[in-house]
């Protein structure tokens, strides 16, 4: 692999151990990846960012970095942690769990970090343009960047966005390279979808058997909305690991089939009818109770538009005693929503608007135990897969009316 001589120099030490470790991470990747080439980064966001992910153990290795004078030079934001850092207590999160998560939110912050502690940071202002070189984490927003905006980054675990982060620089190799960005699987989809939750089981459907390739959607309609489209690719990476999808006429990359699939024919072409959206519905509801306890919207975060639609939804109306009413979203978009009375609707409801953090990052089998939580009830197909296979919680899938109805009567038909 050709270093630049100022790289050469980071792997040699000469700007001290956190960059030569970073830099020994990067080269590693590198090799083993058959990259010709570094990269220059200056756009980071890091996953790892919560406890449940880091432990005990990669805590201390980014405290160690800090305290051995590693200062980011790239643009950094963070993804969720495992608290709310203003109300974790109100959530009933373990005083031990977040003098853990402090600890690592601290050392971050002291490396540079914009602590926005969010999966939607291209909602606060982190929006790489098209074709621009970045290191992302966290599957739905790497699914976003490249697919959405046009960036280009490989999906980065916690210790190589932490090594982008102190040397600014990533291997050149897989999504950064025109040739791993054309399309492999056509997906005509047939049946009429709408709205986030809808887009959220598409994406669930092919994820589950595109893996990794890279899925072309045509017949997806022109006014695909930013939600819907970040629930897509949120779906997609869970079920799969997609990283990257194109849009016919509706994505950077995919202004016609051909450019998305860059000349090449499909290897395969999958069809997303009614049935195919009705079985992977049932498929996302594991609770055979009809009881509902903890309802969770907000995955990928709730954007101001979103709110909007959840406050609505929520007028003049009541969620059922003990149903926990979580709202997961950033805070500068909580900030917003509170200016416009959203989330005076719904604290008002029974609800709570939850930031810097999300109930697959935090010790929720812990927290449901402790407030005797059984399953959960969400809108996301992320949320209703992952809540269940990470953290042993049987999930209930449905769109916004049929969640409000169920919180307000506290029962799921
Ligand atoms: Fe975000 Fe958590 Fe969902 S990180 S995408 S809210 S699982």
């Amino acid at each position: 692999m050709k270093l630049t001589d100022k790289e050469k120099r980071m792997l040699n030490g000469e700007m001290g151990f956190p960059v030569q470790k970073g830099m020994q991470i990067m080269a590693a990747l590198g090799e083993s990846f058959g990259a010709e080439k570094m990269l220059e980064v200056n756009n980071v966001h890091m996953p790892g960012a919560s406890i449940v992910v880091a432990g005990e153990a990669g805590t201390r290795f980014v405290e160690e970095m800090y305290d051995k004078g590693g200062r980011f030079c790239a643009f950094t934001t963070t993804n969720p942690g495992a608290i709310d850092i203003d109300n974790w207590r109100e959530l009933g999160i373990d005083e031990e769990d977040a003098k853990m998560q402090m600890r690592l939110t601290s050392a971050y912050e002291k490396m540079g970090a914009v602590i926005c502690g969010t999966c939607t940071p291209y909602f606060l202002g982190n929006v790489p343009r098209k074709g621009e070189h970045v290191a992302w984490g966290e599957s739905s927003a790497i699914a976003f960047v490249n697919s959405v905006l046009g960036a280009r980054t490989n999906r980065e675990g916690g210790p190589s966005a932490l090594a982008a982060a102190l040397t600014g620089r990533v291997p050149a190799y897989g999504f950064h390279l025109d040739e791993n960005r054309r399309g492999k699987i056509l997906v005509k989809v047939e049946s009429k979808i709408n709205g986030a939750t809808e887009y959220g089981t598409l994406g669930y459907y092919v994820g589950s058997r595109t893996k990794q390739d890279i899925p072309v959607f045509e017949g997806i309609p022109q006014n695909a909305s930013i939600d819907e489209l970040k629930s897509l690719g949120a779906a997609l990476a869970s079920s799969g690991a997609v990283a990257l999808f194109h849009v016919v006429g509706v994505t950077p990359e995919a202004h016609t089939l051909e450019e998305a699939f860059g000349g090449n024919k499909p290897e395969l072409e999958l069809k997303f009818g009614l049935k195919e959206k009705e079985d992977t519905v049932e498929l996302l509801t594991k609770s055979k109770s009809s009881d509902v306890d903890w309802v969770i919207l907000g995955c990928p975060h709730t954007s101001i538009r979103e709110f909007h639609d959840i406050a609505k939804s929520l007028r003049g109306r009541k969620i059922h005693s003990g149903v926990e009413f979580w709202v997961c979203t950033a805070l500068p978009v909580k900030a917003m929503a509170e200016r416009m009375g959203y989330v005076e609707e719904i604290v008002n409801a029974g609800g709570k608007v939850v930031c810097d953090t999300c109930p697959v990052l935090l010790p929720a089998r812990k927290l449901a135990q402790k407030k005797n939580l059984n399953s959960v009830t969400t809108n996301s197909a992320k949320m209703a897969f992952l809540i269940q296979g990470q953290h042993g919680l049987l999930s209930r899938y449905g769109n916004l009316e049929q969640i409000v109805e169920a919180a307000v009567k506290g029962m799921w038909r």
